[in-house]
């Protein structure tokens, strides 16, 4: 498989196509931390604003585990998955209390941390520390399958397993975390659920699902 030609036309993709996003420009893991827990099943253009009035509300991990669980929460309000935001505080408390205000440094101790699972243990230690480790979602999952024919269940375990063990072994040493969201941005601008423009591709030599007329078959899930 071609695991070059899919890593160079990638990370040649992204810095011409990526959005300015401001969690993008920054290594701070408080804000890179607090931008993937609002992310978390909600679109970028619905959690911008809540974002932003967050960072403005608690400009540091210490003002937010200061702030009432009434305003925390209120501050939510309109977005969704309610045990996001009390997780959230709880996770302010935590490293306010019992690391002083520091993130853990690597994935296995942000692992740890309430709220935080495999996804945004990747992508805080990638983003901020440049960690070698792989983020994987529906979007990962979406390019891999498509570009490498893949056609295991992305529902099973087995299959989850099967693609976090491939970009695991796709991700550049040197540029961790430009891979991670150079995948993640490719798969939502270009290689979208419905109907991508394959024609207008960077990708498409060498992908294949193009080659064989699989774009609309792939990822496969199956609904149990
Ligand atoms: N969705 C989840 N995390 C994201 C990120 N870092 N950038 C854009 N969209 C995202």
């Amino acid at each position: 498989m071609n695991f070059e030609a899919f890593v160079h036309r990638l990370l040649e993709w992204y810095p011409h196509n990526r959005r300015d996003l401001p969690w993008r420009n920054t290594q701070n893991p408080y804000i890179i931390w607090l931008s993937e827990i609002i992310l978390q099943q909600t679109r970028v253009a619905q959690g911008l604003p809540y974002f932003e009035k967050y960072l403005q509300n608690y400009p540091n991990v210490e003002d937010l585990a200061n702030a009432p669980a009434e305003e925390v929460m209120r501050l939510w309000q309109g977005l969704g998955y309610y045990s996001r935001a009390r997780n959230l505080h709880q996770c302010a408390k935590e490293i306010t209390e019992k690391f002083d205000g520091d993130f853990p440094g690597d994935y296995k101790g942000l692992l740890k941390l309430k709220g935080v699972g495999n996804y945004t243990a990747a992508a805080i230690a990638s983003f901020a520390y440049g960690e070698k480790i792989a983020v994987v979602d529906g979007n990962v999952f979406r390019v891999l399958s498509r570009y490498f024919g893949i056609s295991t269940d992305i529902a099973s375990s087995s299959g989850k397993k099967e693609f976090e063990s491939l970009a695991n072994n796709l991700i550049p040493e040197d540029k961790p975390g430009e891979f991670n969201q150079a995948i993640m941005e490719f798969g939502a601008l270009q290689c979208v659920p419905k109907n991508p423009d394959c024609e207008h591709c960077s990708l498409k030599t060498g992908c294949f699902a193009y080659k064989h007329k699989l774009v609309g078959d792939l990822p496969v899930k199956i609904n149990k």
